[in-house]
């Protein structure tokens, strides 16, 4: 497999754990310890590697960059040039293409070498960059040169370190340590903070399968969610706010990636399935004991480890990636084909009448005063992650939460109030919730008419309520901080 894989070390981060003096954990996925103790010993090799085997995440404190997948760990990254030396005597000036430049290069930072025939030889310290030749001075020499195209990254890490630092102090008590959502203060919350473990965001300017831009994150650090809990963090420098948006994707891939590899194995390896298997061996050969039973059932667990299984690990971290850099591209962000419609009584009578209408069936679940009391809320709905019904009636996000159909009456929107993206909430819907995306079922000039009704909602309702003041007071975002002691804080919907 040729995969490029680097250890950072950061034994300076241990330091930096928790928050308030907490030392928190960094925990696997409870549904891990469900699978046979050699199913669970597979994930965490795969994750975190041991010492024979190279992981491809570890944990905070010692992360592995994946090539992979598209994560700007390093302070840069760079190929060397053809004729990276004049190839006589020590080497110390090498020509160098940058491909990611993330902190600037300076003296004193490690270089390491990633793929070619330096790597696993000891790093040499940056003496200087100069970016008008592209050259980069190192201590000590090489005395051949490395081959052109062979990789490079200087300061090691350096991104993913600060991101993680700024998320312990920041981030953590609400959205915990492995980025599960879980945090000591999470549990006061509603809605909760958000799980980024299955790689899964909601409020994005592209459409699905495509994940999260980097803008779409950083412009949730910078405003925060509207309406709920998430804070915004205006003070944060650009290069604060990069590295923890940095951060936050390296969570979301890995948590991604563990969730896979748990529903994976689940299905033949947990410990319930192993027994059943066992028991049925049995009863068809009487002969056969328990252990060697069990023993042939691991010898065909780590055959198809080897097999079928690991190709398809492969083609699904390869999708992954693709979504993650496809998001990235210009192409991926989703904007409007035509210019807003006016907003007159015209138009918003038309998005009135898509709302109440067979084809977008908007009041089903937002209600017909836009209370977020449609039918849909009190009829029993399908789990799309298991296919099967939930308990309760009423909708849930993919993390299992129940959640409500936005009150519109509020003029609250959280994934922003211009009038793109709302825009964009109908045309792409609410990633891992019910808010379907409209962009193949509504033309653009039919999903104006939409905005303008739906901005307009908060007034009518006035209109038709006067006096209760529940339309624009305000009242619902929340003012109180969040308290450990307090009742569970609720949050409008
Ligand atoms: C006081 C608790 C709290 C803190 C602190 C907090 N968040 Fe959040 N965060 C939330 C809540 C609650 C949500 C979910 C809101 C929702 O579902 O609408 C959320 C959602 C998010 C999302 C998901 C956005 C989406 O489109 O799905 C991201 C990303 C995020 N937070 C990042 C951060 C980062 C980064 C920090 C630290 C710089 C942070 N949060 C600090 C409570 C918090
Ligand atoms: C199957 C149920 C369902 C249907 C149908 C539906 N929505 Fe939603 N909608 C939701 C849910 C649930 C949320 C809240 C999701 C969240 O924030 O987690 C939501 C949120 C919204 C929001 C808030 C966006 C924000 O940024 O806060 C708007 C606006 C909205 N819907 C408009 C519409 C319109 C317009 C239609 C019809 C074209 C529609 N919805 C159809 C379930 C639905």
């Amino acid at each position: 497999m040729r995969v490029g894989l680097l250890i950072i070390g950061a034994a300076a981060l241990a330091a930096v754990v928790g928050c308030g003096g907490q030392r928190a954990e960094f925990k696997s996925r409870e549904d891990l310890s469900d699978l046979i103790p050699e199913a669970q010993a597979h994930v965490r090799q795969v994750l975190d590697g041991d010492d024979e085997h190279v992981g491809h995440f570890g944990s905070p404190l010692n992360s592995i960059a994946w090539e992979r997948l598209p994560v700007r760990f390093h302070g840069a990254v760079g190929v060397f040039a053809e004729n990276a030396g004049d190839g006589s005597g020590a080497l110390t000036k090498l020509k160098v293409t940058l491909a990611e430049l993330n902190r600037p290069i300076e003296p004193g930072q490690e270089l390491v070498w990633v793929s070619g025939k330096y790597v696993g030889q000891p790093s040499p310290h940056v003496v200087s960059y100069d970016s008008k030749t592209n050259t980069v001075e190192i201590k000590p020499a090489v005395s051949v040169p490395p081959d052109a195209g062979d990789r490079f990254a200087v300061a090691p890490g350096a991104v993913l370190k600060h991101g993680r630092m700024l998320y312990a102090e920041h981030c953590q008590h609400c959205h915990g340590v492995t980025g599960d959502g879980g945090g000591p203060t999470a549990k006061y919350l509603n809605p909760k903070p958000r799980d980024y473990r299955l790689g899964k965001f909601k409020f994005t300017s592209t459409a699905t399968p495509a994940r999260a831009r980097r803008e779409d994150l950083a412009r949730i650090i910078e405003d925060g969610i509207p309406g709920t809990y998430m804070p915004s963090f205006k003070l944060l420098e650009p290069e604060e706010s990069q590295a923890i948006v940095e951060y936050v994707r390296w969570l979301a891939m890995r948590g991604e990636i563990e969730f896979k590899l748990v529903q994976s194995l689940k299905n033949d390896y947990s410990i319930e399935a192993v027994e059943s298997t066992i028991e049925s061996a049995r009863k068809a050969d009487e002969g056969l004991s328990n252990s060697a039973a069990r023993e042939q059932i691991i010898a065909e667990m780590q055959e198809y480890l080897a097999g079928d299984w690991l190709e398809e690990f492969n083609d699904d971290t390869k999708f992954q990636s693709e979504q993650w850099r496809n998001a990235e591209q210009p192409d991926a962000v989703v904007l409007p084909k035509v210019a807003r419609v006016p907003d007159t009584p015209e138009s918003r009578a038309r998005g009135r009448k898509l709302y109440l209408g067979q084809r977008a069936k908007c009041a089903t679940c937002h209600g017909e005063s836009g209370l977020g009391d449609g039918s849909q809320t009190l009829a029993v709905q399908k789990n799309p992650m298991t296919n099967e019904d939930y308990d309760t009636p009423g909708l849930f996000d993919d993390w299992g939460n129940p959640l409500k159909p936005r009150n519109l009456t509020r003029g609250i929107y959280r994934g922003g109030r211009r009038p793109v993206d709302l825009y964009r909430r109908i045309h792409v819907g609410i990633k891992g919730t019910p808010m379907p995306a409209f962009g193949t079922v509504l033309k653009d000039e039919e999903i104006w008419d939409l905005v303008n009704y739906v901005t307009h909602v908060p007034f009518e309702a006035r209109e038709r309520r006067p006096g209760d003041g529940g339309a624009e007071s305000g009242a619902d975002a929340p003012k109180v901080a969040a308290s450990k002691s307090g009742p569970s804080l609720q949050v409008a919907n």
